[in-house]
C-alpha cells in the first residue's frame, strides 16, 4: 500500500477518489476472499483499507454511496448490539462428572414419572459442542434475526454477523416449517480454520488467538460484519425456542426435522432407554473427540418425549430433563512459586497460586486457585488429611488441573519433587487489605471451623467494598452499561462510589463538582453523558435482580428469585427479613418455610438485615431507586396463579415434585408448611398435621383430583 494522504488534509474532490479506489480495492479483496476463496490481501491492510473508508465516510458524509460497504452487510447500531428479549429463555445445564450422577439422572426421572405406569423413558445422547449457543428466527421460513444467549433471558441482536456463516440457511428448505421458529444451536470454529487464522495473525504480525471457542465469542462479537466474515465459523442446530407450532413429538423427531429444514445436525446423536447405552456413546464420543476436528466437553443428554420434558420442568435456569456429562478435567505439572491472598466481596481470603506458566488443554495457565487454609495444609480444622494429606508448598511442583470455564486448581503435590528448602505456608491471620482481624467462624449447628478465614472489618475493608459494588453493578445483578469492573474500581479509588448509592447520586454530585467526570483521564463528554443515562435507565430494576445485587451472603440468583417471586415487592421482603433479624419467630418460619430455602440461607439473611450499616446503606439507596413489583409469568386463564399451595398426604397421579413442578409453572407458590398465607391445601390420603392446621388456618382443602380440574388439566 502506497503511503497515503491523512484523511484530514483531504479537500472534497480528493475524498471522493480516494473513497472510489478504496471501494474498488475493498469489492475486489472481498470477492476474491468469500467466491474464490483466495485472499489477495492480509487481513491487516484490509483492515487499514476499511478504516480508511469508514473515516472518509465519517468525515464527508455527503460523499457516502448508495452501496457504501459500511452498510453492505447490515451494519450494526453504532453504540453496539441491540438488546434483543428471548421469548423463550436459553437455559443452561446442569453437570453429571461420572457415571453415578448419570445414573442419578436416570433414577431421577424415573422416580419422577413413577406413577405412569409401563412409561419406558428414552433419552438422547449428543455431543456437547464447546461454543457459543445463538438463537435463530425464522419468520415464514425467512432468517428474520439471530440473538446471542446473553443473560439467557436477554440476549444481544448479532443478526448482520450470523448471516455471514453460510451453514446458517438465510431461508429454509423443505417444507412443514411453523410461520415462526426459532432454532437454537452452538457457533463453533473447527480446529483446522482455527490453526490457519492463528498462522495468517501470526505471519502478520497480528494478535494472538488463545482457543476456537475465544476465537469464535470475539467473531461474533465483531461490529463490523466483514470482520466476522473474514473468520470461518459453524453452526450446528441442537434445539429450538419459540415455535408457532410443535414441530414434533420427541426432541430426537425434531432434531431430524431441523435437518431437513436445512440445519446441520450433529451425526453422533443416538437414542435409547438403557444407562448402559447412554454411557457406551459417552466412551465412544470420548474416543473420538481427537479427531472430531472442533472442541466438545461433553455429552448432553436428553429426555425424549416433548410432553414429559414439559412436565419435569426446570430448576432455577436449566431444564431437569436434560443433563452435561461432562469429560474429566485436563491437568499439568508446574511449579508454585508463590502465594498470594485475595479478599472478596464477603471478606473471604482466597490464596491464589502464582504458578510457572504451563500450558493445561490448549490455554497458558499461570494462577490457580487454592481454595481456603485447610486446603494448603492438607487437614481440615479437625486434623483429617484433605486430598492426600499433604501440604503445598512454596517451591513444590504441582498438578493443576482446568475444567470448562472453572478456575484453574491446584489438585495435587507431586511430593518425590519437593525441594530441601520448601517451605510451609503460614496462612495470615490479619486482612491483607485493611489489616482488621481475620477469622474462622465455627458453624452454629456442628461447631466446626468454617473452611474459610473472613476479614471483619466489613465496610471499612476497601477491598470488600469495592467487591461489594462490583458485584451490584455485574451483568446478572443491576448490570449497567458502561460501568464494569474497571471503572468501579476507579470510582472507588477516586472516592466518588464508596455505596451502592453513590452510583445514583454521581451525575447530580459531577455537575457540582469542580473535578468533572468529562476531564477525567479516559472519559469524555459522550462517555460521560452515556454513562449517567446507562445509570438512569437502572432505577426501576427488577425485583430479582435488585436482591442478587445487594451481595446477601449465600443469597445467589435463583435464591434471590425465588424472594422475589414469595414476596413479590422488596418492601414486603424487608419487613420480613428485618422482624426475622429481630428474632420474630413468625418471621423466621415464613422464610424457612419458603421450597428451597434452608437455615443458612435465613441465617444470612436475618443476619443482613439486622445489621444496622446494611440498613442505612439500603435506605439511602432506596431514595435512589425503586425494585420494580415482581410479576409472576403465569397463564393469565390460570385459576392457581399467586396462590400458596401446600401438598400433603399421598398423591396418587403424579410423584410429589412433579406436583410442585406443576404448580410453579402455573404461577402458584409451593410452601412446605401451613399457615395463614396458604391459600390451598392438596390433600391425598393419610394427611395429618398439616389438614388440621389448614383447617384450624380456614384454609381451603381440596383433592388431588380436584386440583387437577383447578388447574385446567382434567
Ligand atoms: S441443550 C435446554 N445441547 O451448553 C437445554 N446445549 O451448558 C439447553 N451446548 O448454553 C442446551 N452443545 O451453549 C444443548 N448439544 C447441545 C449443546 C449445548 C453445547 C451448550 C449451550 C448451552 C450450554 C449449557
Amino acid at each position: 500500500m502506497s503511503q497515503a494522504a491523512d484523511v484530514k488534509t483531504l479537500g472534497t474532490s480528493q475524498a471522493r477518489d480516494e473513497l472510489d479506489r478504496l471501494h474498488d480495492l475493498l469489492v475486489q479483496a472481498d470477492a476474491a476472499y468469500f467466491q474464490e476463496d483466495k485472499p489477495e490481501i492480509s487481513d491487516a491492510e484490509y483492515d487499514a483499507l476499511k478504516r480508511r473508508y469508514l473515516a472518509i465516510e465519517e468525515r464527508f458524509p455527503d460523499l457516502k454511496r448508495v452501496d457504501s460497504l459500511s452498510q453492505a452487510v447490515g451494519a450494526p447500531p453504532a453504540e453496539g448490539f441491540a438488546k434483543v428479549r428471548h421469548a423463550v429463555p436459553m437455559l443452561s445445564l446442569g453437570n453429571a462428572f461420572d457415571d453415578e450422577d448419570v445414573a442419578d439422572f436416570v433414577q431421577r426421572g424415573r422416580k419422577f414419572f413413577e406413577r405412569d405406569k409401563d412409561l419406558d423413558l428414552a433419552f438422547t445422547a449428543e455431543p456437547k459442542i464447546d461454543g457459543l449457543s445463538a438463537s435463530l428466527r425464522y419468520e415464514n421460513g425467512v432468517f428474520v434475526r439471530g440473538a446471542t444467549r446473553g443473560d439467557g433471558t436477554e440476549g444481544e441482536d448479532i443478526t448482520a454477523n450470523l448471516r455471514t456463516i453460510s451453514e446458517i440457511p438465510q431461508r429454509l428448505s423443505g417444507a412443514g416449517w411453523p410461520e415462526v421458529l426459532e432454532v437454537r444451536g452452538e457457533v463453533y470454529m473447527t480446529h483446522a480454520d482455527f490453526a490457519a487464522l492463528k498462522a495468517r495473525s501470526v505471519a502478520e504480525g497480528g494478535q494472538d488467538y488463545v482457543n476456537p471457542r475465544n476465537t469464535a465469542a470475539g467473531s461474533l462479537r465483531q461490529k463490523d460484519p466483514t470482520v466476522t466474515a473474514r473468520r470461518s465459523l459453524k453452526f450446528f442446530a441442537y434445539g429450538w425456542g419459540e415455535v408457532s407450532a410443535p414441530i414434533a413429538t420427541t426432541q430426537y423427531d425434531a432434531v431430524m426435522r431441523l435437518g431437513e429444514w436445512g440445519f446441520v445436525i450433529n451425526p453422533l446423536m443416538i437414542r435409547t432407554t438403557e444407562i448402559e447405552a447412554l454411557l457406551a456413546h459417552y466412551r465412544e464420543i470420548e474416543a473420538q473427540r481427537a479427531t472430531l476436528g472442533y472442541d466438545i466437553d461433553g455429552v448432553v443428554y436428553k429426555l425424549d418425549r416433548l410432553d414429559l420434558q414439559q412436565r419435569w420442568g426446570f430448576v432455577s435456569r436449566a431444564p431437569r430433563w436434560a443433563i452435561a456429562h461432562k469429560f474429566p478435567a485436563e491437568q499439568a505439572t508446574t511449579i508454585l512459586n508463590s502465594i498470594d491472598i485475595q479478599v472478596g466481596r464477603t471478606g473471604t481470603l482466597t490464596p491464589v497460586a502464582r504458578l510457572q506458566p504451563v500450558t493445561v488443554g490448549g490455554v497458558v495457565v499461570e494462577n490457580a486457585t487454592l481454595h481456603n487454609e485447610d486446603y494448603i495444609a492438607g487437614r481440615d480444622s479437625t486434623g483429617q488429611p484433605i486430598r492426600d494429606g499433604n501440604d503445598i508448598r512454596i517451591g513444590d511442583t504441582v498438578i493443576v488441573q482446568r475444567a470448562g470455564d472453572v478456575i484453574p486448581q491446584i489438585v495435587a503435590v507431586v511430593a518425590e519433587k519437593r525441594p530441601a528448602d520448601a517451605r510451609p505456608y503460614v496462612f495470615p491471620e490479619r486482612c491483607p487489605e485493611c489489616g482488621s482481624e481475620a477469622v474462622r467462624e465455627a458453624n452454629p449447628k456442628t461447631g466446626k471451623l468454617d473452611a474459610r478465614r473472613r476479614c471483619t472489618g466489613e465496610l471499612i475493608c476497601p477491598a470488600q467494598s469495592v467487591e461489594q459494588l462490583k458485584h451490584f453493578v455485574s451483568r446478572n445483578a443491576l448490570d449497567i452499561d458502561g460501568l464494569g469492573d474497571k471503572q468501579i474500581a476507579a470510582f472507588h479509588a477516586d472516592g466518588r462510589v464508596m455505596q451502592p448509592a453513590d452510583i445514583f447520586t454521581l451525575e447530580a454530585r459531577d455537575a457540582r463538582s469542580l473535578k468533572k467526570l468529562k476531564d477525567q483521564e479516559g472519559w469524555g463528554e459522550t462517555s460521560a453523558r452515556k454513562l449517567f443515562a446507562a445509570i438512569d435507565a437502572r432505577r426501576e430494576p427488577e425485583l430479582d435482580r435488585f436482591i442478587f445485587a445487594l451481595g446477601i451472603r449465600h443469597v445467589g440468583e435463583s435464591t434471590a428469585a425465588l424472594f422475589a417471586r414469595t414476596f413479590s415487592t422488596f418492601t414486603a421482603f424487608r419487613e420480613v427479613a428485618r422482624a426475622a433479624g429481630n428474632g420474630d419467630a413468625e418471621a423466621h418460619g415464613a422464610l424457612i418455610g419458603i421450597d428451597g430455602i434452608g437455615e443458612t440461607v435465613v441465617q444470612s439473611v436475618s443476619a443482613f438485615f439486622a445489621n444496622e450499616r446494611n440498613e442505612k446503606a439500603l435506605d439511602a439507596l432506596l431514595a435512589e431507586v425503586t425494585p420494580k413489583a415482581y410479576v409472576v409469568s403465569a397463564p393469565a386463564d390460570s385459576e392457581i396463579a399467586g396462590k400458596t399451595v401446600v401438598f400433603t398426604g399421598s398423591l396418587e397421579r403424579m410423584s410429589r415434585s412433579e406436583a410442585k413442578a406443576m404448580a410453579e409453572r402455573l404461577g402458584a407458590k409451593v410452601s412446605g408448611s401451613v399457615s395463614g398465607k396458604t391459600d390451598l391445601l392438596v390433600a391425598g390420603p393419610g394427611a395429618g398435621s398439616k389438614l388440621k392446621q389448614a383447617e384450624s388456618h380456614g384454609v381451603t382443602v381440596i383433592s388431588e383430583d380436584e386440583w387437577f380440574e383447578l388447574a385446567g388439566q382434567e
